[in-house]
């Protein structure tokens, strides 16, 4: 199969794309309720008999509404790495569930989410397109001109000044405003934690438990990965025009390895190898093991102490962490690979049923960083997951166009995408107002090592 190039891919998903708005559904509209009750229904299948989501699940504007509420903005969301913000006044922005944040490092060496409208007359601080609507490292290259480092942040409006923390500075000619006092006006703070280095938020402030909770069974697990001093080396945005479950459906499961990545990964990581962890409340963990012929390639090159990834072997990790890829989704959208030299983290931006904002990103051990052919290594390592990332890219914009059609037909599912099943599950969950294996039993795994 001939595949689009990076220019074609980047041209489809323009936001202002002319084929997007040729799209009209010819499949029935359906309401919330019974959206919501179709989503119940796939989740009490057995995996043996489940099939796909109903198509107005990627489509409906409600559902997808339903689902920044009752999903996203209750939960925790990951959006950037420490190592994207290190020192003090580093801040970057980004755009997450209508909301404009600026992510930032303030004086007192803390962490903030603040909302980067202003308390005075509601200006964007840093509207996009004037110059900081970047959302990767802080460090200004050519490449990623927005983020940067600031003492202080300012208003472009009225000049209003605000502290690294959000609290209002100065603000010029407000003397004669009765009662007026400057501590009553800062930019409005959201709920933030770091955990292991990544920065999450919570929009609504309703998360019942803390990151750390949550992902505590992740913690142990990734340990050997020590993430919290990986650095962030390479990040690729995309605008995608397709629904967040495409991609993370897409994500998670591994039988396109067979189809979609038959040149790349399925050579390495051949589909019917691949396996789910049973169901855990709080994420979704896959095993994606290296074919044995690979693995005695791989041990040769290791006994002769040469590299055989692009950057040397993470210390630490076990043989069989090393000989697989593991993937995880978080819940809701922490989502990412783990690998024997990095950390692959995506971060799914959902910004419409049918839209959404990727970052793609590699991290690396800081000692990784330092060695003297780093730049040649970090070209070669990004090149790589640029290129299975425009094989997704090309079967997700497919994908969703398919769920518009009157040819569309629910799909029954291979038991090597049990990752869509759970998914499917976890969506029910909440609508329950619960997450898997609270009132239900949980899924069993398809391997116990
Ligand atoms: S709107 Fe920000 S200073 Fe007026
Ligand atoms: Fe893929």
């Amino acid at each position: 199969m001939k595949t689009l190039t990076e220019t074609q891919i980047r041209e489809a998903c323009r936001p202002d794309s002319s084929e997007r708005g040729q799209i009209r559904s010819a499949q029935p509209e359906l309401s919330l309720d019974e959206i919501i009750a179709e989503v119940e229904t796939c989740s009490q299948l057995p995996m043996g008999e489940s099939q796909t989501l109903p198509p107005q699940a990627y489509t409906s504007e409600t559902y997808f509404n339903w689902e920044v509420d009752h999903v996203f903005k209750n939960d925790w969301f990951c959006l950037a790495h420490i190592s994207q913000i290190p020192t003090i006044g580093d801040f970057l922005n980004v755009e997450a569930f209508g909301e404009p944040l600026i992510i930032i490092h303030d004086k007192d060496n803390e962490i903030q989410v603040l909302s980067r409208v202003c308390p005075h007359r509601a200006m964007d601080i840093m509207p996009p397109g004037l110059g900081y609507d970047g959302h990767t490292l802080a460090t200004p290259s050519d490449e990623h001109p927005a983020c940067g480092n600031t003492r202080f942040l300012l208003c472009p409006y009225h000049f209003w000044t605000f502290e690294l923390d959000g609290a209002l500075k100065a603000c010029a000619e407000m003397g004669q405003a009765e009662g007026f006092k400057r501590e009553d006006w800062s930019l409005k703070s959201f709920c933030t934690e770091v955990w292991n280095g990544f920065i999450f938020v919570n929009l609504d402030g309703q998360a019942p438990r803390s990151v750390a909770e949550q992902y505590a069974v992740l913690n142990e697990e990734l340990e050997p990965w020590d993430l919290a001093n990986m650095k962030l080396v390479a990040a690729n945005e995309w605008d995608c025009n397709f629904n967040w479950k495409v991609l993370a459906e897409n994500f998670m499961e591994s039988y396109h390895h067979a189809g979609a990545h038959s040149k790349t990964l399925q050579t390495m990581m051949p589909a019917r190898d691949t396996w789910t962890e049973g169901e855990k409340p709080f994420h979704i963990r896959c095993h994606l093991p290296m074919k044995q012929s690979l693995r005695d390639e791989i041990h040769q090159l290791e006994s002769e102490g040469k590299d055989w990834e692009s950057f040397p072997a993470i210390p630490g990790l076990s043989d069989e962490q090393r000989m697989e890829w593991g993937l995880v989704m978080g819940f809701p959208l922490f989502t990412f690979v783990t690998t024997a030299d990095s950390f692959i983290w995506y971060r799914i931006l959902p910004m419409g049923p049918d839209r959404l904002k990727l970052l793609t990103t590699i991290l690396v051990p800081s000692t990784s960083t330092q060695l003297p052919d780093f730049e040649k290594r970090r070209a070669e390592s990004n090149q790589a997951g640029i290129d299975f990332h425009l094989e997704d890219m090309e079967v997700c914009m497919a994908v969703q166009r398919g769920l518009y059609t009157s040819g569309y037909q629910r799909g029954r599912l291979s038991h090597l995408e049990m990752p869509v099943w759970l998914i499917q599950r976890f969506l029910a969950a909440r609508a329950r107002d619960t997450w898997p294996t609270f009132d239900r039993p949980a899924a069993p795994g398809q391997q116990t090592s």
